[in-house]
């Protein structure tokens, strides 16, 4: 497809792994930024369900039911089937193709040096992670991208070097069989650090983080206990909101007069810190509220969602087909 001044449009391509609930984090770093990418561009999101099994071979059994509350969470958030083509990877097997075909000419040693396959490995110490899938990772997330020769990829920082790779194993396979696949580049999108309610990065791991289905009366008791500064010990020792945890969210979510009031108070300690939160409270829970409602309809109707996943991976199979063809004549398969 093409802009009336005759330049490419942007192709974006990005997925998630259907790993359990979303929440803030994922809603503030990731779905905020898909939604704003498909009014502009041409965009496929999909559900990265092998990659889930890449770690969690061992248990495997929740994916599907995880990938169906994941693409609930992305249309209550915004995602539009009509703006975006929302599909799934391990329903177009040319993934697999494409993956398998990208394995022939990767050297392991790009994969070895792959620095979130040696994070992983230290982190992930209760799963055994020397499996072949698991070095492959990057492989089929090339081929995920390849397939639709997405040029954009927005991910986070911490995958960064995966869209890398991708771009050293096109040029590779564009070396040996001429020009086939266009390199994508990383799309850094802004994305907040979003503290969860101990402070720590919000991670479903740590058990700090607000879902996105999450009752409001939860959020608002768990918000309201969210570590401050420690120096505020009692309601009368100030404290400074640059060492405030909770002063993350006020500072994603707050008006320029409302930060200000904060700061002063915190600093004077005119403001007790639950009066402090709620300033912050009410805006996360305004903008969950709308978000919960959708939701709620969405959770009602799941064969409308598999419906609307069912249509969008058909349209992505269009595409996938012509590129691996195209594939194909290039190795000359
Ligand atoms: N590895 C990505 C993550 O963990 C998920 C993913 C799989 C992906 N395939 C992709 C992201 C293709 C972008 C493009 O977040
Ligand atoms: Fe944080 Fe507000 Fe308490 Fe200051 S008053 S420590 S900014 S919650």
């Amino acid at each position: 497809m093409s802009t009336t001044t005759g330049e490419a449009r942007a192709i974006v391509v990005s997925g998630m792994r259907p790993t359990g609930k979303l929440h803030l984090g994922h809603l503030l770093g990731t779905l905020r930024n898909w939604t704003t990418l498909q009014q502009q561009f041409d965009c496929y999101f999909f559900v990265a369900d092998w990659h889930v099994l890449t770690t969690d071979y061992e248990h495997p059994e929740h994916v599907s039911e995880f990938a169906l509350e994941m693409v609930m969470d992305w249309l209550a958030a915004g995602l539009d089937p009509e703006r975006c083509v929302i599909f799934q990877q391990s329903a177009i097997l040319e993934h697999a193709e494409l993956a398998l075909l990208l394995g022939m000419l990767t050297p392991v040693s790009w994969l070895e040096r792959n620095p979130t396959y040696k994070d992983q490995r230290q982190q992930l110490k209760g799963k055994d992670l020397s499996t072949f899938g698991f070095l492959g990772y990057p492989v089929l997330q090339a081929a995920d991208i390849l397939l639709y020769k997405g040029t954009r990829v927005p991910v986070g920082e911490d995958q960064v070097p995966h869209v890398e790779l991708t771009r050293d194993i096109a040029r590779r396979f564009n070396n040996y069989y001429g020009p086939t696949l266009p390199e994508p580049e990383a799309l850094l999108s802004p994305a907040p650090r979003v503290p969860g309610t101990d402070g720590r990065k919000m991670s479903k791991s740590y058990g700090n983080a607000i879902l996105l289905d999450e009752d409001p009366e939860s959020i608002d008791k768990r918000l309201g206990r969210m570590t401050t500064d420690p120096r505020r010990v009692r309601r009368t020792d100030p404290g400074d909101p640059k060492d405030c945890p909770a002063f993350q969210l006020h500072q994603i979510y707050c008006t320029p007069e409302e930060i200000a009031t904060v700061t002063e108070g915190c600093k004077s300690a005119g403001i007790g810190c639950l009066d402090c939160k709620k300033i912050m409270i009410k805006h996360v829970l305004a903008e969950l509220a709308p978000l919960r409602e959708r939701r709620a309809e969405l959770v009602a109707e799941p064969d409308q969602v598999r419906e609307v996943v069912a249509a969008g991976t058909a349209k992505a199979h269009v595409v996938a087909r012509e590129t691996m063809g195209e594939v194909r004549t290039a190795i000359g398969l």
